[in-house]
């Protein structure tokens, strides 16, 4: 073993040695230093050249209360030092119980029953298993299928990836286990010519096409509809008014499972614990991971129905899932904490009081031509990029490769923002800061925005 590195050089050289990225091309480091992110304070970070970068991401739509947050990171050490680890196998630990009582309290209806993981993929591994299993158990055995929308992101693991919508990062992992099934998204912007001109009509379209999906494949075979509240991949689609309240109906209709995946949009991120709330429906299911903790640990799961665990309440049958760290003790302890700081500080309130100012903020950046579409809601934005305003034309494959990641992901950051330029439907900057910010936060989100996004359009 070697000693830890210091010196930029060293860093440098032993992460391009021994570290694997994630989502990463790795190729794009051979020339150039991998950012290296050494210490947080609020709604900022800071590189290891003591540069400060505002987190417009909160990490990864993570970070709800800021960094550096010293009583969330003494819960933990107090947690470790009293019981670090004991599995939820069979036995019970105080933080667990106290953590899924509070979730029972916060979240919509009868959603009582808490089931831990330790991430969002397997928080949606884990729905579609419990969806699967119960229905074997309620004498329907075929149902096995999920629907989901056209370029959704649902996670990585293989069953995780099956429901997601991305054809791109399937591929290279096929055959995914059978039974992923696309619907359209809710992208008005890109809506097809017949419901274009209302966005009800095509909220009643995209929620009919979820219906005629389930009648197409039969509707005994179909176990659940995974959503997410507000779409990420894509760039921030939120659903159009009466979206829910369809889906809602065909799901009831048909007896699938309605699972709101929750992962980005729980925990604040639309100014409600769980952004079903904030469109007023009633999922079967909840999963939820990231802002649970606001990342001082790693924790994910799902919140389920008094009706689904029913079943699983008698005799010998047993939910056959478990996950080694799952509601781990510490995670526990950090996501109680975390809580804790929710409500201290009114952050749900915080969010709600400055979202439209989030919003006329960015707005200020449609007299941009690149700046075809601002969408969103709460602290939760999505900007298209196109090529001709009017036309709504987006740009070519390599238009895209040579503006995202040939210049808007670095300029943005060596501006000194932490947000993401995706590609993975069409080119999007997506923004989630932490719930802490205010105005002189977007203030500066929309200057740094302005200046990168106008040099952009002079390099199209
Ligand atoms: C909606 C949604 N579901 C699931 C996941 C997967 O979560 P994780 O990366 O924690 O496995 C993500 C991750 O971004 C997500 O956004």
């Amino acid at each position: 073993m070697t000693n830890p590195p210091e010196t930029n050089v060293e860093l440098q050289h032993t992460a391009k040695r021994n570290l694997w990225m994630h989502f990463t091309r790795m190729s794009a480091y051979a020339d150039g230093d991998v950012p290296v992110i050494v210490r947080g304070s609020g709604p900022y970070v800071f590189d290891n050249h003591g540069r400060r970068y505002l987190d417009g991401l909160s990490g990864l739509f993570v970070s709800q209360v800021g960094h550096g947050r010293t009583e969330i990171a003494d819960a933990a050490r107090r947690q470790a030092s009293e019981l670090a680890y004991f599995p939820l196998w069979s036995y019970a630990h105080p933080r667990a119980i106290e953590l899924a009582d509070r979730l029972a309290e916060l979240a919509p209806g009868d959603l009582n029953r808490v089931f831990f993981t330790t991430s969002g993929s397997e928080a949606v591994e884990s729905a579609w298993k419990l969806a699967k299993q119960y229905f074997k158990l309620t004498g329907q055995p075929e149902r096995y299928k999920v629907l989901s929308r056209d370029i959704a992101y649902h996670g990585t693991s293989m069953g995780a990836l099956a429901i997601t919508g991305l054809a791109d990062i399937k591929y290279p992992f096929e055959p995914l286990p059978p039974g992923g099934v696309r619907v359209p998204n809710t992208n008005f912007y890109r809506a097809p010519d017949f419901v274009a001109d209302d966005v009800t009509d095509f909220g009643r379209w995209a929620a009919d096409e979820i219906e005629r999906a389930i009648l197409r494949e039969g509707p005994e075979s179909v176990a659940a509809v995974f959503l997410e509240p507000v779409q990420n991949s894509g760039g921030c689609f939120p659903p159009p008014p009466g979206y829910f309240a369809r889906v809602r109906e065909i799901c009831d209709t048909y007896g699938v499972l309605l699972v709101s995946d929750e992962v980005i949009c729980a925990f604040g991120r639309l100014g409600h614990y769980f952004g079903s709330a904030r469109y007023g429906y009633q999922p079967d299911i909840i999963t939820f991971a990231k802002g649970v903790t606001s990342g001082y640990s790693p924790l994910g799961g799902m919140l389920v129905r008094d009706a689904l665990m029913e079943p699983f309440n008698r005799g010998t049958a047993t939910f056959l899932h478990g996950i080694t760290f799952a509601g781990h003790p510490v995670s526990a302890a950090v996501a109680l904490a975390n809580l804790d700081v929710f409500e201290k500080e009114d952050l749900l309130g915080n969010v709600r009081a400055h979202e439209a100012s989030f919003r006329a903020t960015l707005e200020k950046l449609y007299d941009l031509p690149i700046v075809g579409d601002i969408r969103g809601d709460g602290y939760f934005y999505g900007i298209e990029m196109v090529k001709d305003k009017d036309t709504r034309e987006t740009f070519t494959d390599e238009e895209s490769e040579r503006l995202l990641r040939g210049f808007l992901s670095t300029a943005l950051f060596d501006a000194g923002l932490v947000c993401r330029a995706d590609d993975r439907g069409d080119p999007v900057i997506q923004l989630a800061p932490p719930l802490i910010c205010g105005q002189e936060h977007f203030d500066e989100i929309e200057h740094i925005l302005r200046e990168v996004l106008t040099e952009a359009w002079q390099r199209i």
